[in-house]
């Protein structure tokens, strides 16, 4: 009923179905929205076990009913985990089609930035997010420019590594304890940016969790994490030569890659 309250132009039709052969078939753009929510308290990491196993049928349903071109966003924590799942199964279709949302930990970075130097979110670009879509991922503004300026010549150092990283990291958790439930509005809008700029492409970097395979950047393969990326005819690509041979960016990038193979560890007998 809301969504034909909307009075969405594009909207032709609404179908609901508990039928996952039904739901996939010949589906060109699939929002993984289902799973189980964090709770207060909660890690990604506690989800794992109860969601993993909902992105095996998952994706095998996909693999025999949806498009081969089918753009998949994986919304459901702990979402690059069951992206990677889920894309392990449905071996026919190929992996780029595949994506975890950390559009949202994107959209909080810029927020705080704009908040923080009093100007407008569009005013900021090459806005990085790295990793997990978790605690350990790594908002990286080393690239980031703020109407024209360096970004790091507008804030201190200490405010980005003291409370920039720690508030985007922890976001989906200070909105949990706010509201006791998990981010919706953010969520939803994050999802519709992701998915809008992978069909219509984008000028600025965004922030997509992606295959690793053969990633630019050296970071371990097989799994799904997030890097900037620029989208062309449908097709994102990872934004090159970045220097992120620091080691405050390496020491991050390690940690939010080690968590990623430990989950994906936690699951190998669900892929
Ligand atoms: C968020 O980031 O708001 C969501 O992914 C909820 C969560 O579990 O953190």
């Amino acid at each position: 009923m809301e969504l034909h309250d909307c009075a969405f132009p594009t909207l032709e039709k609404v179908s609901y179905t508990d039928s996952l052969t039904e739901g996939f078939k010949d589906c060109d753009y699939a929002f993984l929205v289902g799973s189980k929510p964090r709770g207060p308290g909660m890690e990604r990491g506690d989800l794992l076990k109860d969601n993993g196993a909902i992105f095996v049928d998952v994706g095998k349903a996909m693999n025999d009913n949806a498009s081969r071109d089918c753009k998949t966003i994986v919304i459901g924590n702990p979402a690059n985990t069951n992206c990677l799942i889920c894309a392990a199964h449905a071996p026919d279709s190929p992996k780029e089609n595949f994506s975890a949302m950390t559009r949202l930990d994107h959209n909080r970075a810029l927020a705080q930035l704009a908040l923080k130097t009093g100007t407008n979110v569009e005013a900021i670009h090459k806005m990085a997010i790295w990793g997990n879509h978790s605690p350990t991922m790594f908002p990286d503004i080393k690239s980031t420019t703020i109407g024209g300026t360096a970004a790091r010549d507008l804030i201190d150092n200490k405010w980005e590594v003291d409370d920039f990283i720690p508030t985007v990291q922890q976001r989906g958790a200070a909105i949990i304890e706010a509201r006791k439930l998990s981010s919706a509005a953010s969520a939803g809008s994050a999802g519709l940016d992701h998915m809008h700029d992978w069909h219509f492409g984008t000028d600025d970097w965004v922030s997509m969790a992606i295959t690793s395979d053969g990633n630019p950047y050296g970071i371990e393969e097989g799994l799904m994490f997030s890097f900037p990326v620029t989208v062309k005819d449908g097709k994102w690509k990872i934004v090159e030569g970045l220097d992120i041979s620091d080691e405050f960016s390496q020491d991050r990038i390690k940690t939010t890659t080690d968590e990623l193979v430990g989950e994906r560890e936690f699951v190998e007998h669900l892929m």
